[in-house]
């Protein structure tokens, strides 16, 4: 819980394959790890998909592996560091069996290419996040002892022929990207720079993923984008901002891709990241009230509290236009939960602005934040155009007031769910004892129950009994 407050990118997590061994093996092994969000850990299953075809099969021990990917993050200076970490980890395998191959993907890639293949020799393939079709060449280029890099950022890539590998431990809820990129440029940020482009994937693609999931078992879908309410599909090629108004009326929206998700069974939850407050429109909320299977659960970034800084983020609303929206959310959606991304101490950030962050927490009172302190990213308007002016630890400070209030404001939310009943979908066996089974409501809180004759996959509706700070205990009824 305590990582999960401070830094949404997940630690790093070597992923098993279990699906290779049914087809031909070439004999080596593939260690995968991952990193940042779950963007990336969806990308994983891409690149998993494309080597396992070329006969690799996988392992959880990198010192046992003849290839070692790590797909990387480059948000905050510490997810980058991690990182780093790891590749002196990965070299002392290299020392002592050249043969083994090491290869940067994703985030990190463009940015760090030269430093990392010619510089400090620390790797032998650098791949950007549309180049994972290339991989089985570039390998071969590595295997010749070449530098083998693609950092290429397409327009138009979205892997929507390839049937990701999915790599879960659940076997319940599946990922499913349906757009690439980002075009908003929000001044602290580097996904447009790491990412390129926003391009949305035809939606027929999505759909048929998502019902394979179904047929194999799945129960719930989290549809992924960074900004999934301007995901607008035109047909093949054709760029929105180009669009006549004819052609955009014949568009499929986020508002439509989700019903068509959504009516694939009422057995299939659906869920979507990330939403963005400048885009969200009521008429996503109207789908999401016309469908039971539509979690009632809305991440939705602010980042500040303050319109001035706002402006300065370039995020495209103010305060008040994102106190519309979660008035809008309120009012069509009574049982929704909210959560939200926070930045404290970007650049300039008066006392003032920060009390405008705890003022906006008090009055939406999230169920749930990721909070994170202003770290300045390489090529972002910010970068170029304002300074770090505010002292490290004024930004620890003023993370520390943030997070104790979501804490409280967490608590309270939780507790708004005793006495309740939920439908859950039972997900795990719980941590804590293997008499219970664990699974999250609607409002993705997490709820704890005894096990019975319950397995993963199953519906179950639980009567709240008791909680804790971020899980509610119950019972079935
Ligand atoms: N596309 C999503 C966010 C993706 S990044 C959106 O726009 O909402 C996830 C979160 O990381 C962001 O919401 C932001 O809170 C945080 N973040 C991004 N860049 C950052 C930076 N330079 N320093 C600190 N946090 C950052
Ligand atoms: Fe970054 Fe903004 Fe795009 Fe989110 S919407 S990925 S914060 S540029
Ligand atoms: Fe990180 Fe790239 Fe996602 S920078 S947060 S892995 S889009």
């Amino acid at each position: 819980m305590e990582n999960k407050i401070i830094d949404e990118s997940k630690q790093g997590e070597a992923l098993e394959i279990k699906s290779s061994e049914t087809l031909p093996s070439n004999g080596k092994k593939l260690f995968l790890e991952s990193y940042g969000c779950q963007m990336n850990f969806a990308d994983s299953e891409i690149v998993a998909s494309i080597l396992i075809d070329k006969g690799y099969t996988t392992t959880t021990d990198y010192k046992e592996a003849d290839l070692i990917f790590v797909n990387t993050c480059a948000i905050r200076e510490n997810a980058e560091s991690r990182v780093r970490q790891r590749l002196y980890d990965y070299k002392k395998v290299k020392r002592k069996n050249k043969d083994v191959l090491i290869g940067v993907l994703g985030c990190m890639a463009e940015r760090l290419k030269h430093q990392f293949l010619e510089q400090e020799k620390l790797v032998d393939m650098v791949v950007g996040p549309d180049a994972y079709r290339d991989l089985p060449n570039l390998i071969a280029v590595a295997e010749d002892g070449q530098q083998a890099i693609n950092v290429i950022l397409s327009k138009e890539e979205t892997y929507a022929d390839i049937s990701p590998v999915r790599l879960d431990h659940n076997g319940v809820s599946a990922f499913v990207s349906i757009m690439r990129g980002c075009d908003n440029m929000c001044s602290f940020c580097v996904v447009p720079f790491t990412r390129g482009r926003e391009r949305s994937r035809e939606p027929e693609t999505i759909v048929r993923e998502c019902r394979e999931a179904f047929d194999k078992g799945y129960r719930e879908v989290t549809l992924l984008g960074q900004n999934v309410n301007s995901y607008l599909w035109s047909g093949g090629g054709l760029k929105k901002e180009n669009l006549t108004d004819e052609q955009r009326a014949i568009s499929t929206t986020f508002a439509q891709l989700l019903e068509m998700v959504a009516l694939i069974n009422p057995d299939l939850r659906v869920r979507y990241s990330t939403s963005h407050p400048k885009d969200m429109g009521d008429d996503v909320l109207y789908t999401m009230a016309k469908y039971d299977n539509i979690c009632k659960c809305i991440h939705l970034p602010v980042q500040s509290g303050n319109s001035d800084v706002l402006e300065k983020m370039n995020r495209g609303y103010t305060r008040e236009w994102y106190l519309d929206r979660i008035a809008a959310i309120r009012r069509i959606l009574p049982d929704a939960s909210i959560s939200t991304d926070i930045i404290t101490g970007f650049c300039g950030e008066t006392e003032a602005q920060h009390q405008d962050t705890l003022s906006l927490m008090e009055e939406v009172k999230y169920e749930f934040a990721y909070m994170f302190s202003y770290s300045e990213r390489p090529k972002t308007l910010a970068e170029r155009k304002y300074e770090d002016d505010v002292p490290s630890e004024i930004k620890s400070r003023r993370l520390t007031e943030i997070v104790d209030l979501q804490r409280k404001h967490s608590e309270i939310r939780t507790k708004e769910g005793l006495g309740k009943v939920f439908r859950v979908l039972v997900e795990n066996v719980s941590k804590k004892s293997i008499e219970m089974m664990s699974g999250r409501n609607s409002q993705n809180t997490i709820v704890v129950f005894p096990k019975g004759n319950l397995k993963k996959g199953d519906y179950v509706n639980v009567l709240v009994t008791s909680c804790t700070s971020g899980t509610l205990i119950g019972e079935c009824v």
